[in-house]
Parts: C-alpha cells; structure tokens; sequence
C-alpha cells in the first residue's frame, strides 16, 4: 500500500518483505495473534504509551490505548502499543526534568527502529507531553497527540481543591497554625479522586492546552476530563484520524511552524499557563528547527490579557474550564490574535476549527473586552543578575511586588533552604529577597521545581504571604508568588546569581524587565575571581551525560546532541 502521494509506507520494508527477513518480522509478531491480512501493507500506527502504575497521572492509559487501537482499525489501520520511560512529578528523584531528554531519545529511536508510518502519542502528567512531542519531532513522522486529561474537581469539606495549588497555600496554612495537621491529611483523599492528571492549569494542562495550540492535537484535547466518556470518543477518533494522516502524509514538520509556536505562545498568557511551557515550546522548536527564542515569549505574550480564571492564577478547574468551551472558545476569544489558517492535525485550520466555538461560561473564559487581568502573559527580565534572561510570572504574583528592591536572604541548595527556612534567627522580613542557588538544569541537575520557596514560619504567622524569591529552579505550574525562575545563566556555570551574597540588594522591575543585582562591577570582579565551582554531582551514567551536554533554560534545557530533526529513513536491517 503507498500513501496518496503515491510514496510506499515505511512499514512495508519490514511486512512486506518476501525473503527471510520478511518472514522473520511477520513470524514472531503472530504469535501475538495476529491474522496474516494485517500485514498486507496497510498504515502500522504506534501508539507510544506512558502508562505507569507509577505515574497515577497516567495510570488510565490502556484504556485510552484501546480506544485508539479501536479508531486504528476502523480506519483500515494497525495499532501497535509500545511502552517507553514515563515520567511523574510526584514519585520520580531527583526531578522528572531530569528524564525529559532521555525519554525524548527513547521515543525517538523506538520509532525510527521500528515498522510504524504514524504514531498516537500519549500523554498526561508533566514531562510525558514534551518528552514524547520532542522524540516524535526528531523522527517527523504523522504524529497526533492524545491527552489522558485532567482529574475531576477535589472538594475538600464543600470546599474545591486544585492539585499542587492547594498543597502549597494548605500547607503554609499548617506552619502559620491556621489549620491542623489532622485536617490536612484528610484532604489528601479528597484532593486527587479519579483517574487524570493535576487539575488546575499547572504544567500537564497546560501542556496539554498547548498541544490543541500547535495544533497536535484535535480540538478538545486539553480540557475532557480523563473520566468523561467523551475522552474515549476523543482517542478514538485520534485512532482513524491518524490512519488519514498517514495517507495524507501530514507530518509534524507541516503543522509545527513558527505560526504554530506564536499561537501557543498567545494561548499561554491566556490561560495563565505553567512557566515550564517556555522550556517545553523552546525544546520542541529545536527539533523543528523553527527559529523562537526567550523574547517571543515576551514579545507575543506578556501583553496579553488573562482570559481563563484557573488556579493557580484564578478559582476554577480544568473541569470547569471544559464546560466553559475549553480552548477552542480561548482561540476564538484571542480573535486576530491567533494565527487562524495554522494548519492542524485534523486537517483543517486553526480558524476553521474555532470559528463557532461556543463560551458557556464567561465567568470562566473572559473575553478580551472584560478580561480577568490586563498584561498578564510571562515577562522575561534581564539585568546584570540574569543576562540570558529569567521568567516571572505576573498573573501569579502579588501586583505590589512586581516593582520592588530587597535585602537578598541567599541559600547555597535547596537543603540549605530546608535547614534554615523556619530557624527564628534567620534575617528575613517582608521586604527581603528569597535567593536560592544550585537548583538549574546542570547544578541539580535537571532544574527542578523548587523555586516557589516556601515562605519562612515566622512571617507566615504575622500574615505575610508573599515575598521575591529568585532562583535558576523552575515552579510547578500550579505554584504561585512574586517567583523569578530560570535564571540564565544557572550558578552551577558561574552565573550572577553564584555571585549574590546574604545582604545584598536586588532590584525586580518586571515593568521595564529589569532583574539587577545591586552590587559595583569591581566587587562583582572580586567575587568571580573568589568563585570556584561546585564539584560534579554524578561520576557516570545518563546524569553524567546530562550534565555534559544540557543547555541551558534560555534554549529549553535540551541536550545539545539532540537538536534538529534526525528523520524517519529506515535504519539497515536487523539480521
Ligand atoms: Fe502529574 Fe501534576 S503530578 S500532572
């Protein structure tokens, strides 16, 4: 069988083969009981699947599995399931970015080795979505997304409950003694109750908002929850949809174009979405090779309104947000904003498949005309403190401290930071500056997401409930807090931020971009050449590799060996 171009499947270099090794590749996969017409040269569909029992975010995704295997054959396809490294923020050490890039190479190779001419991408908690998108991206075969969707809504004694945002605002809530230990441990049943990943619009909504952005997934995507029976109508149309695509020859090239990352870039600011997205988009338009860097973000977001009212940022859950409209009624919304004739997997345009998207709920998705926050998108600061650049996020931030110059409180690592946070002597109060060194991508290494700091007891119990805090770390995107993330370049790689000293001033302008580190050039000499750096935190394995060829946030934390786009050419064969 070709495709319509007339260009015969990759597949059939291994099924259709009529010698030895044809025998040797359609033999042992019948012993799965597969009749002998499967194999007649028909589309081969993967389906990656990051199902772990170990990533609950995840733990739904056979079922999803089947149901896409059910649209595959209805299609005239056939669906092949196969596993790859999954990765889940609550269980997995030192940090799950850590594994982004590794799992990316799982997925990529699992691909180009293997008889498949699509592939459905499943993917849920935080790191599942990029890992499989870039992966997928370097091989540039069809490639669709499916999301597992989000956990119903917690409720917690009448009260709604996010995922993460809850945790954090609960637990500050214990050490400033506004609630009991008791009653926390009640709500952690209350919190995650279905099948799904976090709720609020952290960093697997967000992603997944963004994969309906770029148009890698169908319309809908982002929002179904994982229990609604309409996810599984969803992975089964995906199933036939990729079949077409197949035929069609619709490759992640032609729907991931500069237009496509300004779209999700837009959709962003208007979701208050997860500061991780920056990372993720940045890494994807690597593989592509579609030139983006840090001030697209700022160029194109930071003036935007936020328009859907989602923790962290806002009060409702991803729940909600579906029976609002979801993301195609945020596309229709942004209007001109968008890039309308974006092509998508469906095979029709950004425009066409929003053009009638409904709003239910305008106290959920805003219009631009009564948005819920003016200028709320992600601004990127520079300054002597930053000069590859850092991220805030404004529509999570206290408006007052958006402009604000404190005394520097600095923690060497994260452990420093445990060890002292609630220590009575710690000189800390409502005008300080929260520094916390050691925590990007090669000094952790993997970057985790420890940069919304715990605010100190003593200031939680006189209703203090924000502070600057500045760190190379990342924030779970369903974090809040006047929080300076990513600081490029990390103290690990002797950045400004190695540099900063307990007492030190610091200035945050996030109107004019402004991160400075208010110290004479001749002291900050001084202090470079004083600087030695920390000693390697792995002597072998993938964390050693990872430390030697990760860049830096400004350009996605990838591994640097593992830019562009490898293609999909079948590799000699086997025996
Ligand atoms: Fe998996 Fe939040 S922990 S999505």
């Amino acid at each position: 069988m070709t495709r319509n171009n007339g260009v015969p499947l990759r597949s059939t270099r291994w099924f259709g083969l009529q010698d030895k090794d044809g025998f040797i590749h359609r033999s042992w996969m019948k012993n799965q009981g597969f009749p002998s017409d499967l194999f007649d040269g028909r589309p081969v569909i993967g389906i990656c699947n990051t199902w772990s029992e170990l990533v609950p975010c995840n733990a739904h995704f056979r079922m999803i599995a089947d149901r896409v295997k059910r649209g595959v054959y209805e299609a005239g396809g056939f669906p092949l399931e196969f596993p790859v490294m999954s990765l889940g923020e609550t269980n997995l050490r030192p940090t799950a970015m850590l594994f982004r890039n590794l799992v990316s190479m799982d997925v990529e190779e699992s691909i180009r080795g293997n008889p498949m001419d699509g592939v459905v991408l499943l993917c849920g908690c935080d790191k599942t979505t990029p890992s499989l998108i870039m992966g997928a991206a370097s091989c540039d075969l069809p490639a669709l997304v499916v999301s597992g969707g989000a956990m119903l809504n917690g409720n917690f004694r009448g009260q709604t409950i996010g995922s993460g945002t809850s945790v954090w605002s609960m637990s500050e809530d214990v050490r400033a003694g506004k609630m009991s230990s008791a009653d926390f441990m009640d709500a952690e049943s209350c919190m995650s109750r279905s099948a799904g990943h976090c709720m609020t619009m952290g960093t697997a909504s967000t992603m997944a908002c963004m994969v309906e952005a770029l148009g890698m997934g169908l319309p809908q995507n982002a929002a179904i929850p994982a229990v609604d029976s309409r996810r599984y109508v969803l992975a089964q149309q995906a199933g036939r949809r990729i079949v077409e695509m197949v035929h069609e020859d619709l490759k992640i090239s032609k729907i991931l174009k500069r237009e496509a990352f300004e779209n999700a870039i837009r959709v962003n600011a208007a979701i208050g979405g997860s500061t991780n997205a920056v990372l993720h988009l940045l890494a994807f338009a690597g593989r592509v090779g579609v030139k983006l860097d840090l001030d697209d973000f700022d160029r194109l977001g930071h003036d935007l309104p936020l328009l859907v009212d989602l923790m962290p940022s806002g009060k409702y859950l991803m729940e909600d947000f579906y029976y609002a409209g979801g993301v195609p009624a945020v596309v229709r919304a942004l209007g001109e904003l968008v890039h309308r004739d974006a092509l998508t997997v469906n095979g029709k345009t950004m425009g066409e498949n929003t053009a009638d998207a409904p709003c239910w709920n305008a106290d959920v998705i805003h219009s631009r005309e009564n948005p819920i926050r003016e200028r709320a998108g992600i601004a990127v600061l520079r300054g002597n403190l930053a000069p590859g650049g850092a991220l805030v996020k404004p529509s999570a931030a206290t408006p007052r401290l958006l402009k604000h110059r404190g005394r520097a409180v600095v923690f060497a690592d994260i452990e420093d930071f445990k060890k002292r946070v609630d220590d009575p002597a710690l000189p800390v109060d409502e005008n300080s500056v929260m520094v916390l060194k050691g925590a990007g991508p090669r000094g952790y290494p993997g970057m985790p997401e420890v940069g919304n700091m715990p605010l100190p007891k003593k200031l939680l119990q006189r209703g203090i409930t924000d502070l600057v805090r500045v760190s190379d770390a990342r924030m779970s995107g369903t974090a809040y807090g006047t929080v300076v993330l990513h600081v490029t370049p990390e103290s690990a790689v002797g950045g400004a931020l190695a540099l900063v000293q307990d007492g030190d001033e610091i200035e945050l302008n996030v109107e004019s971009r402004n991160l400075e580190l208010c110290v004479s050039d001749d002291e900050m000499g001084r202090r470079r050449k004083a600087w030695t750096p920390p000693p390697p935190v792995a002597s072998g394995g993938y964390q050693r590799l990872y430390i030697e060829h990760v860049l830096q946030a400004d350009r996605g934390a990838d591994l640097d060996f593992l830019l562009g786009c490898r293609g999909a050419d079948v590799p000699r064969e086997s025996h």
